[in-house]
């Protein structure tokens, strides 16, 4: 059972669709590309912002499994942007006690990015300010599929029966296991959609809309959403106590 949160209270675990990018650039006559590099920064000053916010879990959507059908140069461009950003901010991360994670399907990604990541959870595995999780190939079915999958084979062998297939169950072979479902999911650019992130997890999350594009949302924004948040109260399909 979980327990009602009081207004007052502050999200601790808040995910983010970064969108609006392009949108971004377009406005300004530059390439579409220009505009993630400048979503780059932002996401640096909303990681650097979290801790000081109480947020303890911060999620955010990089690339979706749909990403791909964007045009090769694009793809590139972001696959790019990740690496250089794994690269260049890995020591400041690691030295404000940031533990890195990411969900999604890797097999797809580049050896580099890969290694990159796969280094980066490692060196950063139990720091506890700040849990930073980036999704990247990341489907909310695509992930439901594979916890599936997995379940099915462990079921075929005889690891399990039928009837063990519970919510924890299901939660223990999503990508996100260990981490505490999301209160709160941030959308940039006026869109209102989940589009597929974070669909089993984002069950009872509280949703704030956001007309800025991810580029130009900033940490003095990202507070005054998180102060919205703590003054609603949520009850998880229970009555007002
Ligand atoms: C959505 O905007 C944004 C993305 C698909 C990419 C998000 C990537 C970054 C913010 C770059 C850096 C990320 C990390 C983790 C270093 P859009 O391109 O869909 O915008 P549009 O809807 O206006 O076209």
């Amino acid at each position: 059972m979980r327990d009602e949160v009081k207004p007052g209270g502050g999200p601790s675990h808040v995910a983010v669709i970064m969108d609006g990018n392009g949108r971004w650039a377009a406005r300004r006559g530059l390439p579409r590309l220009a505009g993630h590099r400048r979503g780059a920064d932002t996401v640096r000053a909303i990681v650097r912002a979290s801790p000081e916010l109480g947020i303890r879990y911060l999620t955010l959507f990089a690339f979706s499994t749909e990403n791909w059908k964007r045009p090769a140069e694009e793809v590139n461009g972001l696959m790019g942007l990740f690496r250089r950003y794994l690269r260049k901010d890995s020591a400041e991360l690691e030295a404000n006690g940031v533990e890195v994670r990411f969900i999604g399907e890797r097999t797809r990604l580049n050896a580099t990015l890969r290694d990159l990541m796969q280094g980066l959870e490692g060196r950063t595995r139990g720091l506890d300010r700040l849990t930073l999780t980036v999704a990247i190939n990341y489907g909310g079915r695509d992930e439901l599929v594979r916890a599936a999958r997995g379940l099915a084979t462990r079921i075929a062998a005889g690891e399990i029966a039928p009837e063990g297939v519970d919510e924890a169950a299901i939660a223990a072979g999503l990508d996100t296991r260990g981490l505490p479902d999301p209160d709160l999911v941030i959308r940039t650019s006026g869109e209102s959609r989940i589009s597929n992130f974070l669909l089993w997890q984002a069950a009872y999350a509280e949703y704030a809309f956001v007309t800025e594009c991810w580029p130009e949302f900033t940490p003095e924004r990202f507070a005054e959403v998180i102060a919205h948040y703590a003054a609603r109260e949520r009850r998880f399909g229970a009555v007002r106590a």
